[in-house]
Protein backbone atom coordinates (compact mmCIF):
# COMPACT_ATOMS: atom_id res chain seq x y z
CA UNK A 1 0.00 0.00 0.00
CA UNK A 2 3.01 2.21 0.90
CA UNK A 3 4.28 2.27 -2.60
CA UNK A 4 0.88 2.54 -3.91
CA UNK A 5 0.43 5.78 -1.94
CA UNK A 6 3.79 6.79 -3.12
CA UNK A 7 2.75 6.12 -6.73
CA UNK A 8 -0.72 8.20 -6.47
CA UNK A 9 1.10 11.43 -5.52
CA UNK A 10 3.61 11.40 -7.80
CA UNK A 11 0.79 10.84 -10.96
CA UNK A 12 -1.73 13.51 -9.17
CA UNK A 13 1.39 16.09 -8.87
CA UNK A 14 2.03 15.06 -12.46
CA UNK A 15 -1.42 15.48 -13.63
CA UNK A 16 -2.18 18.69 -11.79
CA UNK A 17 1.00 20.23 -10.57
CA UNK A 18 0.13 20.93 -7.14
CA UNK A 19 -2.11 18.99 -4.65
CA UNK A 20 -3.40 21.59 -2.38
CA UNK A 21 -5.44 19.51 0.47
CA UNK A 22 -3.85 15.75 0.89
CA UNK A 23 -7.34 15.25 2.44
CA UNK A 24 -8.76 14.75 -1.30
CA UNK A 25 -6.58 11.86 -2.03
CA UNK A 26 -7.87 8.31 -1.13
CA UNK A 27 -5.30 6.07 -0.20
CA UNK A 28 -5.53 3.01 -2.01
CA UNK A 29 -7.61 0.16 -0.69
CA UNK A 30 -9.75 2.88 1.02
CA UNK A 31 -13.16 3.54 -0.07
CA UNK A 32 -13.45 7.46 1.02
CA UNK A 33 -10.80 10.17 0.85
CA UNK A 34 -8.22 10.30 3.54
CA UNK A 35 -9.97 13.01 5.86
CA UNK A 36 -9.14 11.65 9.34
CA UNK A 37 -6.21 12.29 11.06
CA UNK A 38 -4.82 9.30 11.32
CA UNK A 39 -4.89 8.51 7.59
CA UNK A 40 -3.04 11.91 7.20
CA UNK A 41 -0.33 10.25 9.51
CA UNK A 42 -0.39 7.63 6.65
CA UNK A 43 0.33 10.11 3.76
CA UNK A 44 2.70 11.95 5.82
CA UNK A 45 5.04 8.50 5.70
CA UNK A 46 4.38 8.42 2.41
CA UNK A 47 5.00 11.98 1.51
CA UNK A 48 8.15 11.66 3.75
CA UNK A 49 9.67 8.73 1.95
CA UNK A 50 9.42 10.71 -1.23
CA UNK A 51 11.40 13.94 0.27
CA UNK A 52 13.84 11.89 0.93
CA UNK A 53 14.64 11.00 -2.41
CA UNK A 54 13.77 14.78 -3.19
CA UNK A 55 10.67 13.56 -5.20
CA UNK A 56 8.68 16.27 -3.46
CA UNK A 57 8.35 18.89 -1.41
CA UNK A 58 5.61 19.34 1.05
CA UNK A 59 4.29 21.20 4.04
CA UNK A 60 2.01 20.95 6.84
CA UNK A 61 -1.18 22.35 7.36
CA UNK A 62 -3.06 22.50 10.49
CA UNK A 63 -6.66 24.04 11.22
CA UNK A 64 -9.14 23.84 14.12
CA UNK A 65 -13.06 22.77 13.19
CA UNK A 66 -16.16 21.80 14.74
CA UNK A 67 -17.76 18.77 14.36
CA UNK A 68 -20.62 17.63 16.17
CA UNK A 69 -21.00 14.81 18.70
CA UNK A 70 -23.45 11.91 18.21
CA UNK A 71 -26.13 13.78 20.01
CA UNK A 72 -25.18 17.15 18.05
CA UNK A 73 -25.67 15.14 14.64
CA UNK A 74 -29.39 13.56 16.18
CA UNK A 75 -30.26 16.46 16.31
CA UNK A 76 -29.41 17.91 13.20
CA UNK A 77 -30.98 14.84 11.84
CA UNK A 78 -34.35 14.67 13.91
CA UNK A 79 -34.62 18.03 15.58
CA UNK A 80 -33.52 19.72 18.90
CA UNK A 81 -35.79 17.90 21.94
CA UNK A 82 -37.88 21.33 22.64
CA UNK A 83 -38.67 21.01 18.99
CA UNK A 84 -39.98 17.41 18.70
CA UNK A 85 -41.97 18.02 22.02
CA UNK A 86 -43.65 20.88 20.64
CA UNK A 87 -44.24 19.00 16.87
CA UNK A 88 -46.14 16.83 19.32
CA UNK A 89 -48.11 18.93 21.35
CA UNK A 90 -51.92 20.11 19.70
CA UNK A 91 -52.30 23.79 19.37
CA UNK A 92 -53.92 25.22 21.67
CA UNK A 93 -57.59 25.56 21.35
CA UNK A 94 -57.55 22.36 18.75
CA UNK A 95 -57.66 19.88 20.76
CA UNK A 96 -57.35 17.62 24.05
CA UNK A 97 -53.90 18.92 26.11
CA UNK A 98 -51.14 16.10 26.30
CA UNK A 99 -50.36 14.69 29.25
CA UNK A 100 -47.01 14.29 30.36
CA UNK A 101 -47.37 10.78 30.59
CA UNK A 102 -48.62 10.76 27.50
CA UNK A 103 -45.67 12.99 26.10
CA UNK A 104 -42.96 10.62 27.84
CA UNK A 105 -44.55 7.85 26.11
CA UNK A 106 -44.39 9.46 22.58
CA UNK A 107 -40.60 11.08 22.55
CA UNK A 108 -39.20 9.30 25.08
CA UNK A 109 -38.24 10.02 28.75
CA UNK A 110 -35.12 12.09 28.23
CA UNK A 111 -36.49 14.15 24.92
CA UNK A 112 -39.97 15.00 26.88
CA UNK A 113 -37.87 15.95 30.52
CA UNK A 114 -35.01 18.29 28.83
CA UNK A 115 -37.58 19.48 25.45
CA UNK A 116 -40.34 20.73 27.82
CA UNK A 117 -37.90 23.08 29.56
CA UNK A 118 -36.71 24.39 27.04
CA UNK A 119 -39.55 25.05 24.76
CA UNK A 120 -41.55 26.42 28.25
CA UNK A 121 -38.44 28.98 28.10
CA UNK A 122 -38.60 29.39 24.32
CA UNK A 123 -42.60 30.51 24.51
CA UNK A 124 -43.49 27.55 22.56
CA UNK A 125 -45.61 25.70 24.84
CA UNK A 126 -47.73 26.01 28.05
CA UNK A 127 -49.59 24.43 30.60
CA UNK A 128 -53.52 23.63 30.06
CA UNK A 129 -55.25 21.58 32.58
CA UNK A 130 -53.35 18.76 33.32
CA UNK A 131 -51.47 18.55 30.04
CA UNK A 132 -49.45 20.58 27.85
CA UNK A 133 -50.34 22.51 24.38
CA UNK A 134 -48.25 24.31 21.83
CA UNK A 135 -49.15 28.06 21.72
CA UNK A 136 -47.50 28.87 17.85
CA UNK A 137 -48.09 27.28 14.91
CA UNK A 138 -44.64 27.16 13.66
CA UNK A 139 -41.21 27.71 15.36
CA UNK A 140 -38.13 28.62 14.18
CA UNK A 141 -35.53 25.59 15.34
CA UNK A 142 -32.11 27.11 16.05
CA UNK A 143 -30.01 24.76 17.79
CA UNK A 144 -31.23 22.22 14.56
CA UNK A 145 -30.13 24.82 12.03
CA UNK A 146 -27.18 25.81 13.88
CA UNK A 147 -26.03 22.45 13.93
CA UNK A 148 -26.75 21.80 10.28
CA UNK A 149 -24.89 24.55 9.42
CA UNK A 150 -21.41 23.50 11.32
CA UNK A 151 -22.06 20.05 10.41
CA UNK A 152 -21.72 21.34 6.60
CA UNK A 153 -18.95 24.03 6.94
CA UNK A 154 -17.22 23.52 10.26
CA UNK A 155 -18.25 26.49 11.56
CA UNK A 156 -20.93 28.50 12.28
CA UNK A 157 -21.70 32.28 10.68
CA UNK A 158 -24.00 32.92 14.08
CA UNK A 159 -19.90 33.22 15.41
CA UNK A 160 -18.11 32.01 18.54
CA UNK A 161 -20.54 32.56 21.11
CA UNK A 162 -23.35 30.39 20.07
CA UNK A 163 -20.25 27.66 19.49
CA UNK A 164 -19.97 27.90 22.97
CA UNK A 165 -23.54 27.44 24.10
CA UNK A 166 -23.61 24.54 21.96
CA UNK A 167 -20.01 22.86 23.25
CA UNK A 168 -21.41 23.46 26.82
CA UNK A 169 -24.27 21.80 25.81
CA UNK A 170 -22.09 18.91 24.38
CA UNK A 171 -23.71 18.65 20.69
CA UNK A 172 -20.41 20.46 19.06
CA UNK A 173 -16.52 19.70 19.53
CA UNK A 174 -13.46 21.02 18.34
CA UNK A 175 -11.32 19.03 16.03
CA UNK A 176 -8.12 19.63 14.94
CA UNK A 177 -7.55 19.20 10.75
CA UNK A 178 -4.27 18.06 9.39
CA UNK A 179 -3.46 17.84 5.46
CA UNK A 180 -0.66 18.65 4.00
CA UNK A 181 -0.13 20.58 0.26
CA UNK A 182 2.67 19.35 -1.85
CA UNK A 183 4.78 20.15 -4.79
CA UNK A 184 6.83 18.61 -7.41
CA UNK A 185 10.88 18.24 -5.58
CA UNK A 186 13.70 18.40 -7.69
CA UNK A 187 14.18 14.89 -8.60
CA UNK A 188 10.62 14.44 -9.88
CA UNK A 189 9.62 11.75 -12.07
CA UNK A 190 6.63 9.75 -12.08
CA UNK A 191 8.32 6.31 -11.62
CA UNK A 192 9.14 4.93 -8.60
CA UNK A 193 13.26 3.81 -8.68
CA UNK A 194 13.47 1.50 -5.51
CA UNK A 195 16.89 3.00 -4.34
CA UNK A 196 19.92 0.73 -3.31
CA UNK A 197 20.68 1.28 0.53
CA UNK A 198 24.12 -0.17 0.25
CA UNK A 199 27.11 -0.61 -1.86
CA UNK A 200 27.36 -4.74 -2.98
CA UNK A 201 30.55 -6.34 -4.21
CA UNK A 202 28.36 -7.28 -7.23
CA UNK A 203 27.61 -3.57 -7.84
CA UNK A 204 31.50 -2.72 -7.73
CA UNK A 205 32.33 -5.89 -9.97
CA UNK A 206 29.85 -4.70 -12.74
CA UNK A 207 30.18 -1.45 -12.56
CA UNK A 208 26.37 -0.93 -11.96
CA UNK A 209 27.78 1.40 -8.97
CA UNK A 210 27.92 4.15 -11.32
CA UNK A 211 24.08 4.34 -12.75
CA UNK A 212 22.94 3.13 -9.11
CA UNK A 213 20.71 5.61 -7.25
CA UNK A 214 21.33 5.28 -3.86
CA UNK A 215 19.32 5.96 -0.99
CA UNK A 216 20.16 9.44 1.39
CA UNK A 217 20.90 8.72 4.66
CA UNK A 218 18.35 9.43 7.15
CA UNK A 219 20.21 11.63 9.77
CA UNK A 220 16.78 11.91 12.04
CA UNK A 221 15.76 8.69 11.88
CA UNK A 222 15.62 7.05 15.49
CA UNK A 223 18.13 4.46 16.02
CA UNK A 224 17.12 1.12 17.10
CA UNK A 225 16.63 1.00 20.63
CA UNK A 226 19.03 -1.33 22.69
CA UNK A 227 17.37 -4.02 24.58
CA UNK A 228 18.95 -3.60 27.60
CA UNK A 229 22.40 -3.00 29.21
CA UNK A 230 24.84 -4.96 31.53
CA UNK A 231 27.01 -4.42 34.13
CA UNK A 232 30.40 -5.52 33.45
CA UNK A 233 31.67 -7.89 36.10
CA UNK A 234 34.47 -5.01 37.02
CA UNK A 235 31.53 -3.02 37.67
CA UNK A 236 29.82 -5.12 39.83
CA UNK A 237 32.58 -6.19 41.96
CA UNK A 238 33.90 -2.48 42.48
CA UNK A 239 30.20 -1.31 43.51
CA UNK A 240 30.86 -4.12 45.78
CA UNK A 241 33.98 -2.79 46.81
CA UNK A 242 32.45 0.94 47.25
CA UNK A 243 29.81 -0.76 49.50
CA UNK A 244 32.36 -2.29 51.65
CA UNK A 245 33.85 1.17 52.21
CA UNK A 246 31.25 2.97 52.34
CA UNK A 247 30.38 0.42 55.41
CA UNK A 248 33.48 1.30 57.09
CA UNK A 249 32.80 4.76 57.22
CA UNK A 250 35.14 5.91 54.11
CA UNK A 251 34.42 8.61 51.23
CA UNK A 252 35.46 8.07 47.75
CA UNK A 253 38.42 10.88 46.69
CA UNK A 254 38.68 12.37 43.26
CA UNK A 255 40.97 10.05 40.78
CA UNK A 256 39.57 11.22 37.67
CA UNK A 257 43.27 11.91 36.68
CA UNK A 258 45.23 9.30 34.23
CA UNK A 259 47.87 11.90 33.60
CA UNK A 260 50.02 12.47 36.36
CA UNK A 261 53.54 14.32 37.01
CA UNK A 262 56.81 12.48 38.32
CA UNK A 263 56.30 14.95 41.06
CA UNK A 264 52.58 13.62 42.44
CA UNK A 265 53.55 9.75 41.09
CA UNK A 266 56.46 9.28 42.54
CA UNK A 267 58.60 12.24 43.92
CA UNK A 268 55.78 13.32 46.68
CA UNK A 269 55.53 9.71 47.53
CA UNK A 270 59.64 9.61 48.25
CA UNK A 271 60.12 6.98 45.01
CA UNK A 272 63.68 7.97 44.34
CA UNK A 273 64.70 9.46 40.90
CA UNK A 274 67.03 6.69 39.95
CA UNK A 275 64.05 4.25 41.19
CA UNK A 276 63.67 1.36 38.43
CA UNK A 277 59.86 1.62 38.47
CA UNK A 278 60.53 5.19 36.69
CA UNK A 279 61.92 3.37 33.89
CA UNK A 280 60.45 3.50 30.82
CA UNK A 281 60.70 -0.06 30.73
CA UNK A 282 58.03 0.62 33.43
CA UNK A 283 56.12 3.52 33.21
CA UNK A 284 54.38 4.90 30.47
CA UNK A 285 55.44 9.09 29.89
CA UNK A 286 53.68 11.47 28.18
CA UNK A 287 55.35 13.20 25.15
CA UNK A 288 52.88 15.95 24.49
CA UNK A 289 52.59 18.10 26.46
CA UNK A 290 56.01 17.79 27.36
CA UNK A 291 55.58 18.71 31.08
CA UNK A 292 53.11 18.86 33.40
CA UNK A 293 52.51 22.31 35.10
CA UNK A 294 55.18 23.66 37.85
CA UNK A 295 54.39 22.21 41.14
CA UNK A 296 53.12 24.04 43.91
CA UNK A 297 56.60 25.92 44.51
CA UNK A 298 57.49 25.79 48.75
CA UNK A 299 55.93 21.75 49.05
CA UNK A 300 58.05 21.00 45.59
CA UNK A 301 60.89 22.70 47.56
CA UNK A 302 60.73 20.89 50.56
CA UNK A 303 60.13 17.42 48.43
CA UNK A 304 63.35 18.15 46.54
CA UNK A 305 64.72 18.72 50.10
CA UNK A 306 64.02 15.37 52.17
CA UNK A 307 65.47 13.45 48.75
CA UNK A 308 68.82 15.15 48.17
CA UNK A 309 69.80 16.13 51.61
CA UNK A 310 66.74 14.57 53.71
CA UNK A 311 65.36 16.22 56.91
CA UNK A 312 62.61 15.31 59.45
CA UNK A 313 65.19 12.83 60.92
CA UNK A 314 65.76 11.12 57.42
CA UNK A 315 69.44 11.36 55.72
CA UNK A 316 67.35 11.38 52.30
CA UNK A 317 68.34 9.62 49.25
CA UNK A 318 71.66 12.25 48.82
CA UNK A 319 71.18 11.84 44.99
CA UNK A 320 71.09 14.01 42.38
CA UNK A 321 67.73 15.68 41.48
CA UNK A 322 66.56 16.80 38.23
CA UNK A 323 63.59 19.08 37.69
CA UNK A 324 63.13 17.27 34.32
CA UNK A 325 62.25 14.48 36.06
CA UNK A 326 59.51 16.14 38.41
CA UNK A 327 58.36 17.77 35.34
CA UNK A 328 57.40 14.38 33.35
CA UNK A 329 54.23 13.57 32.45
CA UNK A 330 52.69 9.56 32.27
CA UNK A 331 49.99 7.67 33.26
CA UNK A 332 49.40 7.13 36.95
CA UNK A 333 51.39 3.86 38.11
CA UNK A 334 49.18 3.75 40.84
CA UNK A 335 46.28 5.61 42.76
CA UNK A 336 48.54 6.33 45.49
CA UNK A 337 49.27 9.42 43.39
CA UNK A 338 45.66 10.74 43.97
CA UNK A 339 46.01 9.59 47.84
CA UNK A 340 49.22 11.76 48.20
CA UNK A 341 47.41 14.73 47.26
CA UNK A 342 44.49 14.68 48.85
CA UNK A 343 46.98 14.32 52.12
CA UNK A 344 48.64 17.51 51.25
CA UNK A 345 45.59 19.19 50.34
CA UNK A 346 44.04 18.12 53.64
CA UNK A 347 47.02 19.39 55.43
CA UNK A 348 47.06 22.73 53.93
CA UNK A 349 43.18 23.12 54.07
CA UNK A 350 41.90 26.19 55.59
CA UNK A 351 40.60 25.13 59.10
CA UNK A 352 43.72 23.33 59.47
CA UNK A 353 44.16 18.79 59.20
CA UNK A 354 41.09 16.82 60.41
CA UNK A 355 40.86 13.22 60.46
CA UNK A 356 39.72 11.24 57.14
CA UNK A 357 38.99 7.70 56.06
CA UNK A 358 39.20 7.65 52.13
CA UNK A 359 39.92 5.15 49.40
CA UNK A 360 39.31 5.09 45.69
CA UNK A 361 38.89 2.71 42.91
CA UNK A 362 40.03 3.72 39.81
CA UNK A 363 42.16 2.34 36.86
CA UNK A 364 46.04 2.81 36.82
CA UNK A 365 48.77 1.88 33.89
CA UNK A 366 51.86 -0.48 33.65
CA UNK A 367 54.36 -0.71 30.92
CA UNK A 368 54.35 -4.66 31.79
CA UNK A 369 55.07 -7.97 29.54
CA UNK A 370 50.83 -8.84 29.55
CA UNK A 371 50.21 -12.17 29.89
CA UNK A 372 47.04 -14.40 30.99
CA UNK A 373 47.05 -12.53 34.49
CA UNK A 374 48.56 -9.33 33.80
CA UNK A 375 47.43 -6.10 31.37
CA UNK A 376 49.40 -2.73 30.95
CA UNK A 377 46.08 -1.34 32.63
CA UNK A 378 44.31 -2.43 35.79
CA UNK A 379 42.22 -0.98 38.84
CA UNK A 380 43.45 -0.31 41.91
CA UNK A 381 41.50 -0.39 45.18
CA UNK A 382 43.33 1.63 47.17
CA UNK A 383 42.01 2.92 51.11
CA UNK A 384 43.63 5.75 53.14
CA UNK A 385 43.62 6.54 56.89
CA UNK A 386 45.24 9.86 58.27
CA UNK A 387 44.84 10.32 62.00
CA UNK A 388 46.36 11.09 65.23
CA UNK A 389 48.38 8.17 66.84
CA UNK A 390 47.62 5.10 64.60
CA UNK A 391 49.71 2.40 64.58
CA UNK A 392 50.76 -0.81 62.66
CA UNK A 393 48.04 -2.40 64.81
CA UNK A 394 44.99 0.04 63.15
CA UNK A 395 46.34 -0.88 59.77
CA UNK A 396 45.78 -4.43 60.29
CA UNK A 397 42.76 -4.15 62.53
CA UNK A 398 41.49 -1.89 59.11
CA UNK A 399 42.96 -4.64 56.86
CA UNK A 400 41.27 -7.22 58.61
CA UNK A 401 37.59 -6.09 58.97
CA UNK A 402 37.89 -5.03 54.92
CA UNK A 403 38.64 -8.55 54.01
CA UNK A 404 36.45 -10.66 56.48
CA UNK A 405 33.32 -8.25 54.27
CA UNK A 406 34.58 -9.79 51.31
CA UNK A 407 34.74 -13.31 53.20
CA UNK A 408 38.03 -13.56 54.04
CA UNK A 409 38.54 -14.63 57.32
CA UNK A 410 42.39 -15.54 57.63
CA UNK A 411 45.20 -13.26 56.83
CA UNK A 412 48.11 -13.40 56.78
CA UNK A 413 51.14 -10.66 56.91
CA UNK A 414 54.63 -10.69 54.96
CA UNK A 415 57.13 -7.92 55.27
CA UNK A 416 57.72 -5.65 51.98
CA UNK A 417 59.18 -2.79 50.79
CA UNK A 418 57.68 0.41 49.15
CA UNK A 419 59.60 3.78 48.82
CA UNK A 420 56.67 5.21 50.93
CA UNK A 421 56.01 3.23 53.61
CA UNK A 422 57.61 2.30 56.47
CA UNK A 423 56.93 -0.38 57.86
CA UNK A 424 55.50 -1.66 54.30
CA UNK A 425 53.20 -5.45 54.45
CA UNK A 426 52.52 -7.76 51.53
CA UNK A 427 48.86 -9.25 52.74
CA UNK A 428 48.37 -12.83 51.96
CA UNK A 429 44.97 -15.03 51.84
CA UNK A 430 44.67 -18.87 52.02
CA UNK A 431 42.72 -19.98 48.21
CA UNK A 432 41.21 -22.80 49.27
CA UNK A 433 40.73 -23.54 44.92
CA UNK A 434 44.26 -22.98 44.57
CA UNK A 435 44.83 -24.53 48.21
CA UNK A 436 47.89 -22.05 48.42
CA UNK A 437 48.13 -18.87 50.40
CA UNK A 438 48.21 -15.83 47.70
CA UNK A 439 48.90 -12.33 47.47
CA UNK A 440 46.19 -10.03 47.86
CA UNK A 441 47.52 -6.50 48.63
CA UNK A 442 50.48 -4.46 49.51
CA UNK A 443 49.63 -1.35 52.74
CA UNK A 444 52.17 0.10 55.34
CA UNK A 445 52.45 3.16 57.34
CA UNK A 446 53.13 6.31 55.16
CA UNK A 447 56.37 7.43 56.24
CA UNK A 448 57.67 10.32 57.96
CA UNK A 449 59.69 11.64 54.53
CA UNK A 450 56.20 12.18 52.44
CA UNK A 451 54.06 13.20 55.21
CA UNK A 452 56.87 15.66 57.12
CA UNK A 453 57.01 17.98 53.83
CA UNK A 454 53.45 18.29 53.11
CA UNK A 455 52.72 19.89 56.64
CA UNK A 456 50.95 17.44 58.46
CA UNK A 457 50.78 18.16 61.91
CA UNK A 458 53.08 16.10 64.31
CA UNK A 459 51.38 12.98 65.62
CA UNK A 460 49.41 12.38 62.53
CA UNK A 461 49.98 9.37 61.11
CA UNK A 462 48.50 7.45 57.87
CA UNK A 463 48.17 3.86 56.35
CA UNK A 464 46.86 2.68 53.33
CA UNK A 465 46.64 -0.32 51.49
CA UNK A 466 45.96 -1.15 47.93
CA UNK A 467 44.48 -4.46 45.75
CA UNK A 468 44.08 -5.00 42.73
CA UNK A 469 39.90 -5.05 41.01
CA UNK A 470 40.86 -7.54 38.78
CA UNK A 471 42.48 -10.37 40.61
CA UNK A 472 39.20 -10.70 43.19
CA UNK A 473 36.64 -10.28 40.08
CA UNK A 474 38.62 -12.99 38.04
CA UNK A 475 38.67 -15.39 41.51
CA UNK A 476 34.68 -14.62 41.97
CA UNK A 477 33.64 -15.19 38.50
CA UNK A 478 36.11 -18.36 37.99
CA UNK A 479 37.99 -16.37 35.16
CA UNK A 480 41.87 -17.76 34.29
CA UNK A 481 42.65 -15.35 31.58
CA UNK A 482 42.19 -12.02 31.92
CA UNK A 483 41.80 -11.35 28.61
CA UNK A 484 38.56 -12.66 28.97
CA UNK A 485 37.55 -9.97 32.00
CA UNK A 486 38.99 -6.83 29.57
CA UNK A 487 39.62 -6.13 26.10
CA UNK A 488 38.29 -7.04 22.99
CA UNK A 489 37.97 -10.86 23.29
CA UNK A 490 35.52 -10.22 25.95
CA UNK A 491 31.94 -11.43 25.01
CA UNK A 492 28.99 -9.56 25.40
CA UNK A 493 26.94 -12.37 26.20
CA UNK A 494 29.39 -13.25 29.05
CA UNK A 495 28.67 -9.92 30.62
CA UNK A 496 25.05 -9.86 30.15
CA UNK A 497 24.98 -13.32 32.03
CA UNK A 498 27.53 -12.49 34.81
CA UNK A 499 25.94 -13.02 38.30
CA UNK A 500 25.50 -10.28 40.75
CA UNK A 501 28.41 -10.23 43.10
CA UNK A 502 27.57 -10.35 47.19
CA UNK A 503 30.96 -11.03 48.53
N1 LIG B 1 50.54 1.88 45.76
C1 LIG B 1 50.66 0.51 46.20
C2 LIG B 1 50.70 -0.41 44.97
O1 LIG B 1 50.70 0.09 43.88
C3 LIG B 1 49.56 0.11 47.13
C4 LIG B 1 49.68 0.81 48.45
C5 LIG B 1 48.82 1.84 48.73
C6 LIG B 1 50.62 0.44 49.36
C7 LIG B 1 48.91 2.50 49.93
C8 LIG B 1 50.72 1.07 50.57
C9 LIG B 1 49.86 2.11 50.85
O2 LIG B 1 50.72 -1.59 45.09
Amino acid sequence: MAEQLQQLILDTLDREKEIKDTRTLTIPGDAAPATSQEAQLVVQGALNSLLSKEMVTYSMQEAFAYALTQEGNDIADKGSHEAVVWSVLPLKGQGAPLSIKDLKQKVGDETAKIGQGRAFKNGWIAKEGDGLVKLTESIDDTTRNELAEIRATGTLAAGEKAIAELRKRKLVQQKKLLWFSAQKGSNFSTSLDKLETDLTAEMLQSGAWKTAKFKKYNFDAEGIPPNGGALHPLLKVREEFRNIFMEMGFAEMPTSQFVESGFWCFDTLFVPQQHPARDLQDTFYVSDPPESLPPPTDYYEKVQKVHTVGGYGSIGYRAPWSDADSRKLLLRTHTTASSSNLLWRLANRKGGFKPVKMFSIDRVFRNEATDATHLAEFHQVEGVVADYGISLADLIGFMQTFFKKMGIHNLRFKPAYNPYTEPSLEIFAFHPMLDKWVEIGNSGMFRPEMLAPMGLPDGVQVLGWGLSLERPTMIRYGINNIRTLVGHKVSIDSVEKSAAVRF
